[in-house]
C-alpha cells in the first residue's frame, strides 16, 4: 500500500503542491528518501525517525520508500519533517489514511516528536483553503494560518497531540487569528522636525502619490529623521494589500508571530548590503529588501555609498515592480512595488555648498561623489529636493511643525480620491497610487489645462527630460493637483512645483 500525504514547495509567492508517497514493502530494512531532496530535506528522515523513537514507535524492519513528487521541483527547507512523519505513520496504519489526504501540512520536528515553526504556514493556508482542504502546522504558527479563512486547521504542540486528536482521546480546537501587531520600529512625528518646509512637503507628496524621493544635504540636516517620519503618514495597508505583504513576510520568515502585517513595511538596509540581500536569491531563494518592502518603503541612507552593481541591480524593479532571481534551472519572480526613499550628503565631507564649510577640494569632490549615481538610477526618482542645514538659533525659535497626524489626513483623502478614480476605470485596480499610473491610464487621469500643458512641454525641451522623466512629472503633478482639494485638471501651478522637485544632477543647482 502507498501512503499519500499532501504538503506544498516555494517558489517565490507560488505554492506548488506536492505529494508525500511513503510506501511499505517487505526486503531488507532501509528508510529512502528520493524526490530531489536539498540537504536539510535529507536531513528529515534522521528527525523523522528520531521523533517516533521518542514517542515509542519503531519503524517497522521492511523496506520503506519516501518519494517528493513531483520528482523535478526541487525540494528546500524543513517543512517537510511533518509530512514525511505523517506518511511514515498512515503507512503503519497509525493514521487513518481515509483522512489523511483531506490535508495539507507543514512543519519542522524536533527529535523529542515537538513541532516547531516554519515559514511559509500562510501561503500554504491560502493554498489549502483554494483546494479545499484542511492544514496541518505547528501550534506555533496557528495564529498566522488562521488569517487564511474559514478553512480547518490542526495545530498541535507535538506529533502525540496530533495521534491522539485522530484516535479522539485529545481534540484539538481551531487556533485564532490574532490581533495585528502595532509596527515595533520608532516613528518620529514630523512636528519635531524645525524648518524644512520644501522637504516636509516632498514627503508628504510621496506619501500620497506613493512617489520616489531623494534628498540632499549637509551632516545633520535631518534628512534620516525626515524619513523616519514617512510610515506615520503613509495610510494603513487595506486587507488585500495585508495579506499580499503578510504573505512575502510568512516566507521570509519576518512576520511577527501569529500577527498579520496591517501597517506599511519600512525597510532600512544598511549600505554594505549585498545585492542579493536587496534584491533577492542565495542559496535558497528568499525575498530580498525590495521585495520585503513591497507596498511600503525601502530607504536608502547615504545612497551613494551603496555599491554601485548593487544599486543598478534596483533599476529593473523600480521600472517594473517585481524582483527576477535567476535560479540555475528556473526562475522565480517576488513582487517588489516599493517605494525608494533615499538620502545623501552632496559630498564625501558632507559640506558642499554650506558657506565656510566647503573642504578644499570643492567643487571636484562633490562631482566625484555625486558621479557615484548613474543618470538612470537618478532618472527613476521622481523627487529630488535639498535638505539645506537649520541654524542652532532657528532649532529653539522655530515653533513645532505640523503634527503627522494632519499630514496623514491629507494623505488619506488623496489616496481615497485616487483609488475611487482607479476604481471608476478598472474594478480590478482600486489598489493602484499615482505612482503606478502609466500609459494609456496617465493620458487619462492627468489631464492638464493648456497653460499646464504649454509650461510642460517647454520645460521639458529645456531640460532635456526622458520620456520616463516626463511621465514620471505628470504623475507628481496629479499628486500635486490632488492635494489641492483635489482639482480634477492639472494647472500650470501644478506642474511649476513637480518642476522644483526635478533637478537631474545635485550639483546643478
Ligand atoms: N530640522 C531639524 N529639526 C529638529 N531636529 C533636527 C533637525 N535636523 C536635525 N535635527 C537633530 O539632529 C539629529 C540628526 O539628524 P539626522 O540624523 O536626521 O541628520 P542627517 O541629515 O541624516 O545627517 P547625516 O547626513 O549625517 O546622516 C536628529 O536626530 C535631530 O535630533
Ligand atoms: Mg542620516
Amino acid at each position: 500500500m502507498v501512503a499519500r500525504i499532501r504538503t506544498v514547495a516555494f517558489r517565490g509567492i507560488d505554492v506548488l503542491d506536492i505529494d508525500v508517497e511513503v510506501q511499505i514493502a517487505s526486503g531488507m530494512m532501509a528508510l529512502t528518501l528520493v524526490g530531489l531532496p536539498d540537504k536539510a530535506v535529507a536531513e528529515s528522515r534522521e528527525r523523522v525517525r528520531a521523533a517516533l523513537h521518542a514517542l515509542g514507535l519503531a519503524l517497522p524492519p521492511k523496506r520503506m520508500t519516501i518519494n517528493l513528487a513531483p520528482a523535478d521541483v526541487t525540494k528546500e527547507g524543513s517543512h517537510y519533517d511533518l509530512s514525511i512523519a505523517l506518511g511514515l505513520l498512515t503507512a503503519m496504519d497509525i493514521l487513518p489514511a481515509d483522512q489523511m489526504g483531506n490535508y495539507i501540512a507543514l512543519g519542522e520536528l524536533g527529535l523529542d516528536a515537538s513541532l516547531r515553526a516554519v515559514n511559509g504556514v500562510l501561503p500554504a493556508a491560502v493554498q489549502a483553503q483554494i483546494h479545499n482542504r484542511g492544514l496541518i502546522c505547528p501550534a506555533q504558527s496557528g495564529g498566522e494560518a488562521a488569517w487564511a479563512g474559514d478553512l480547518e486547521i490542526l495545530a498541535p504542540h507535538s506529533l502525540l497531540q496530533l495521534i491522539n486528536h485522530f484516535k479522539g482521546t485529545q481534540i484539538l480546537s481551531r487556533p485564532t487569528a490574532q490581533a495585528p501587531r502595532t509596527p515595533t520600529g520608532f516613528v518620529r512625528d514630523l512636528a519635531e522636525v524645525k524648518g524644512q518646509e520644501t522637504a516636509k512637503r516632498a514627503l508628504e507628496i510621496t506619501a500620497a502619490g506613493g512617489h520616489n524621493l531623494l534628498m540632499s544635504g549637509p551632516p545633520g540636516s535631518g534628512k534620516s529623521m525626515l524619513a523616519s517620519c514617512l510610515p506615520g503618514i503613509l495610510p494603513p495597508l487595506t486587507p488585500r494589500e495585508a495579506l499580499e505583504v503578510s504573505i512575502i513576510h510568512s516566507l521570509a520568515g519576518t512576520l511577527p508571530e501569529g500577527g498579520l502585517l496591517t501597517t506599511r513595511p519600512y525597510r532600512d538596509p544598511h549600505h554594505s548590503a549585498s545585492q542579493p540581500a536587496l534584491i533577492g536569491g542565495g542559496h535558497r531563494s528568499k525575498p530580498g529588501e525590495i521585495s520585503l518592502a513591497h507596498k511600503g518603503v525601502l530607504f536608502l541612507d547615504e545612497l551613494p555609498e551603496f555599491q554601485r552593481t548593487t544599486l543598478e541591480a534596483l533599476r529593473q524593479p523600480l521600472e517594473t515592480g517585481e524582483a527576477l532571481v535567476a535560479r540555475v534551472n528556473y526562475h522565480v519572480t517576488w513582487p517588489a512595488n516599493f517605494q525608494l526613499i533615499a538620502a545623501m550628503n552632496p559630498c564625501r565631507c558632507g559640506y558642499f555648498g554650506v558657506p565656510d564649510q566647503e573642504c578644499s577640494k570643492a567643487p571636484k569632490c562633490a562631482d566625484d561623489y555625486q558621479s557615484r549615481l548613474s543618470g538612470p538610477l537618478l532618472d527613476r526618482i521622481d523627487l529630488q529636493v535639498d535638505v539645506p542645514q537649520v541654524s542652532v538659533a532657528d532649532l529653539s525659535s522655530v515653533p513645532d511643525g505640523e503634527s503627522s497626524s494632519r499630514v496623514a489626513a491629507r494623505v488619506k483623502k488623496v489616496r481615497e480620491i485616487s483609488r475611487a478614480r482607479f476604481l471608476s476605470l478598472d474594478p480590478e485596480t482600486p489598489h493602484m497610487v499615482n505612482a503606478d499610473m502609466s500609459g494609456k491610464v496617465l493620458e487619462q487621469i492627468a489631464v492638464m489645462d493648456d497653460k499646464a500643458h504649454a509650461l510642460l512641454m517647454n520645460a521639458a525641451e529645456k531640460l532635456k527630460l526622458s520620456a520616463r522623466a516626463f511621465h514620471r512629472m505628470k504623475r507628481v503633478a496629479r499628486t500635486i493637483a490632488d492635494l489641492d482639494h483635489g482639482a480634477e485638471v492639472i494647472g500650470a501651478a501644478h506642474i511649476g512645483e513637480a518642476l522644483t522637485y526635478r533637478k537631474l544632477r545635485v550639483l546643478d543647482v
